[in-house]
Formats: C-alpha cells, sequence, structure tokens
C-alpha cells in the first residue's frame, strides 16, 4: 500500500526488487558511468576560486568522478555580499520547491551515478537519498503556507558527506521555504552531487541570490559563514566537536538570537531480549550496524543481547554477515560500498587494529584489496561504556546481559550524553513500554530497524550530544528559521 513509500504526498521512489525500476536505473545511469562532473562555487558574483582538484571513487580511485573548484575566501565574500532573503510570497516558494522536486526525480540518472560514484553509496542507499530529498522539497514546501512569522534573514547551511543530497536538500529547503536566502557549504568530500542539486533548484526558480554555493574546506568557508554578522543562523549537521566549534564562534560574532540547528553524532545501542524473533533480529541488526558501511548517525553501534539466546543470535549473524556482498556500489548486488575515504578507512582501521591487539574482533570479513574498503566486524565488548567514541563505519560492538540487569543497561546507554537512536527487540508489551519510557533518545524502533527515518512520519532528531532539535522532517522545524518560535533555552 502507499504506507510504503511513507507519509502522504511522499516520493514513490524506486523499487530496486522490480525489474521495471532497476531496468531503468541502468539504463539512466549508464551514460554517466565515466563522466568527470564539475563543482565550483555558484555565486551571485564573479568567481575567483582555489587550484582545482581532483575528486575520485571511493571504491575506485582510479575512477575520477569530478574537478572540484573549492571557494576561495575572496568567493565567501562576494556570496556574503550578495546574498540576500528569498522575498517572494509563500505560495510561490511552495511552487517552486515542488518544481525542484520533480527536476531532482527526472534527473534520477547522473543523481545515482554520482552517489554511487563520489559519495560510495549503495543502489539502495542513493534510492532512500533521493527520494528522502524530494520528500524533504514537498514537506517543506507544505509548510511554508503555514508560517506566520518572518524569515530571519540569510542561514549558513553546513551539511555532511553521508547524506550529501538528502540532508543538504533538507537543510537548504527548510531555509528557503521559510523565505531566507542560503550559503550553503556542502562537505569537501561530496561536492559534485551538490553543485547538482543547486543547479536544478535554480532551475526550478529559486534566486541566484537566494541560493549560493561554496565549496570548500571548514576554515575557509564553513568557519568564516558562521563567524559573519550578515548569517541569521545556521543549520549544521556532523560531528559533536565541530557543533561545539560553530556554537562558540556564533556566540562571539553573531545576533544573540541567531539559531544553531544542528545534527550531530550518536553512540546507538540496540536491546535483543529472550523473547526476540531470532531471524528479524538478526536482519534488522545487519541493516542498523552494515548498511551504507555504518556511516550512518543513526546507525547501530553497540547491540546488547541477553544471555539466554546470545549463542543462537551470535552464530545466525555471523552467518547473515558472510552472505553480505560488498564491492563497488555501481555493482547492483553491492550490499555493503567503501568508507568516503583515505583518511576516514585509516582511522576506523587503526581502531580495529587496536581491538585485534586485544583479542577482540568476534567476527570479520574479507574486504576488497582496493579502494577505501572497511569489512564489516563485529567487536566483543562488556557494554557501551566500552565504546570511546563514535566510529563511522561498518563496526559493530557487542554485549550480552542477564535478564535481572537490564536496567542497568538502560542506564549506561542513556549514561553516554548521547541520544539519537535506540532499537529493542522484544515480545513483552510491558517491556516494550518500560524501555521506551526509560530511554532518552529522539528516536526509538521497536522490532524493526533503527536507521531511514521517514519524512513526515518519523522526524528524525536527537538530544543531548546528539542534536538541538527541532527534528528534521517534523512539524516544528520550519519555524526555527523564522523570527517565530524561540523555545526556551534554545538558540
Ligand atoms: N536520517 C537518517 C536515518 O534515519 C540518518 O541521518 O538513518
Amino acid at each position: 500500500g502507499p504506507e510504503l513509500f511513507g507519509a502522504r504526498g511522499n516520493s514513490r521512489g524506486w523499487d530496486i526488487t522490480d525489474s521495471g525500476d532497476l531496468e531503468g536505473i541502468e539504463a539512466a545511469r549508464a551514460p554517466w558511468r565515466s563522466e568527470v562532473f564539475h563543482a565550483a562555487p555558484m555565486i551571485a558574483g564573479p568567481v575567483v576560486g582555489a587550484a582545482p582538484l581532483t575528486a575520485v571513487n571511493p571504491a575506485r580511485p582510479e575512477d575520477v568522478v569530478g574537478r572540484v573548484v573549492h571557494a576561495a575566501a575572496e568567493d565567501v565574500e562576494t556570496a556574503l555580499a550578495a546574498a540576500r532573503p528569498w522575498d517572494a510570497p509563500a505560495e510561490e516558494r511552495a511552487k517552486v520547491l515542488r518544481k525542484a522536486a520533480e527536476l531532482y526525480e527526472a534527473e534520477f540518472g547522473p543523481a545515482f551515478a554520482i552517489l554511487a560514484r563520489e559519495a560510495g553509496k549503495s543502489q539502495l542507499d542513493a534510492v532512500g537519498e533521493l527520494r528522502e530529498a524530494c520528500d524533504f522539497l514537498r514537506y517543506y514546501a507544505d509548510g511554508a503556507a503555514g508560517l506566520t512569522a518572518p524569515a530571519r534573514g540569510v542561514f549558513a547551511c553546513i551539511s555532511p558527506w553521508n547524506f550529501p543530497l538528502a540532508i543538504f536538500t533538507g537543510q537548504i529547503s527548510a531555509a528557503l521555504a521559510a523565505g531566507n536566502g542560503v550559503l550553503a557549504k556542502p562537505a569537501e568530500q561530496t561536492p559534485l552531487i551538490a553543485a547538482l542539486a543547486v543547479r536544478l533548484l535554480h532551475q526550478a526558480g529559486v534566486p541566484e541570490t537566494a541560493l549560493q554555493l561554496l565549496p570548500g574546506d571548514g576554515p575557509t568557508v564553513g568557519a568564516a559563514l558562521t563567524s559573519d554578522p550578515r548569517v541569521a543562523g545556521v543549520a549544521f549537521t556532523g560531528s559533536t566537536e565541530t557543533a561545539q566549534a560553530i556554537r562558540w564562534a556564533m556566540a562571539d560574532n553573531l545576533d544573540p538570537a541567531a539559531p544553531l540547528i544542528a545534527e550531530t553524532g550518536g553512540l546507538n545501542a540496540m536491546i535483543v531480549d529472550s523473547t526476540a524473533l531470532p531471524e528479524q533480529a538478526v536482519r534488522d541488526i545487519l541493516a542498523s550496524a552494515f548498511q551504507s558501511a555504518g556511516q550512518r548517525c543513526s546507525a547501530l553501534r553497540c547491540l546488547y543481547v541477553q544471555q539466554d539466546v546470545a549463542e543462537t543470535v551470535q552464530t545466525m549473524l555471523f552467518g547473515a554477515m558472510e552472505e553480505l556482498a560488498l564491492g563497488d556500489p555501481w555493482d547492483l548486488a553491492t550490499d555493503v560500498g567503501p568508507v568516503i575515504d583515505a583518511e576516514a578507512r585509516q582511522g576506523i582501521a587503526e581502531y580495529v587494529a587496536r581491538a585485534r591487539t586485544e583479542g577482540r574482533v568476534l567476527k570479520e570479513l574479507r574486504a576488497p584489496n582496493e579502494g577505501h574498503f572497511i569489512a564489516p566486524l563485529v567487536l566483543k565488548v562488556t557494554g557501551i561504556a566500552d565504546l570511546e567514541r563514535e566510529v563511522f563505519g561498518p563496526v559493530l560492538h557487542l554485549a550480552t546481559f542477564k535478564a535481572h540487569e537490564i536496567d542497568k543497561v538502560i542506564a549506561d546507554i542513556n549514561a553516554t550524553g548521547y541520544g539519537l537512536t535506540f532499537g529493542l527487540h522484544s515480545r513483552i508489551d510491558d517491556r516494550v513500554q518500560q524501555v521506551v519510557e526509560q530511554i532518552k533518545v529522539g528516536n526509538t524502533y521497536v522490532n524493526r530497524n533503527q536507521i531511514g527515518a521517514v519524512v513526515g512520519s518519523q522526524p528524525f532528531g536527537g538530544e543531548g550530544l546528539s542534536g538541538t532539535g527541532p527534528k528534521a522532517g517534523g512539524p516544528e522545524y520550519l519555524a526555527r528559521f523564522t523570527k517565530g518560535e524561540t523555545p526556551a533555552g534554545g538558540r
């Protein structure tokens, strides 16, 4: 039924189990297989630009995906000076954003090609990514008419590489729907998909002064924007540390009323008790921990299995892991692609090497020899307190607990200070009720996987170190981009 595709009005998307859809995807991607894409500052004025860089495919570093010109400091200044709020009526803004969603859907060939080759997205992930981007455009377009307060001015939107189209578009479309102008800084790793998105938004009718793209690094672009008093607010998704640095920069330089809307890291757990259906739990553990090569802030990091069923679940999980196909995301059979770049691979590999010397590797797959791959693996821990930090890759930590220890497990999960997602597999209704009440996270998922929140029906965002709220894709998000409600304690 239609609910399979999320909230009313959400994109139908593409069904990769449907042979017709698959053939359509293959045909539309094919011309872009070895295209060299381009990204450069898209600003309302002349571009100076830094020396061009080469973007390569993380699965096949010999595959040149694009040429990228970063913004020079002069370009950031040109963009700031030219930036204007979008002063069209709300209905007009909504119409343009809906038009952009149509253009995004029509351009699925190049979009899927760039998502695979620049961001290492499996086809399943690429489909989810494009659909979510369109959902954000339409959801915030729908919300524009209901806003009562005026726009704030010009927003800096700073987005991550792990959802280089969906989150990039979500931040921008919310700011635009509310009538703001936007200065968008895409992640350094993914400027090519961002350039496609901005081209389509302009084509749909967003004025050049209301949406400018500044590819570049944190110091040159991000820091310049978040410390400039011409910026009226910041939307940021990325690490908790960077969010904290942005908050300081804003406090020193921006209007005290300027909001920071941040979605940051997580240290997410799942509890599987002895009443869970093991087949279902294993399927959902695999998706939560290893889909997107574990590069989701929502991803499962620490799995707690009740001791009575631990051996069964572990055996089934390790068996199921053997079936995961690792490889080039261009290949439609690939389940797990590479991590984003050499630096990410190196950091995760060092973490794993330490765990290996400590004898904590319980299960490890084999990675392809080429490309920036980390093979999915499972590490033994006594509990979530053993995790020093969020390891952004396909690394699952496994702990067991006894029935009487469940309160301690929940206390330990809450004590991390993060609060993004949580999963629970149990068939005892009272337990589900009780755990859901005690756990302090933004998004709790029961008897399903814990990734892939759906715009409109599952607003997404965390508590504590995981973000400021309000939740993206939820009813309160847009108002934060206006001069209206400023929730107590928020800023
Ligand atoms: N919204 C994504 C998810 O739910 C994470 O950013 O997986």
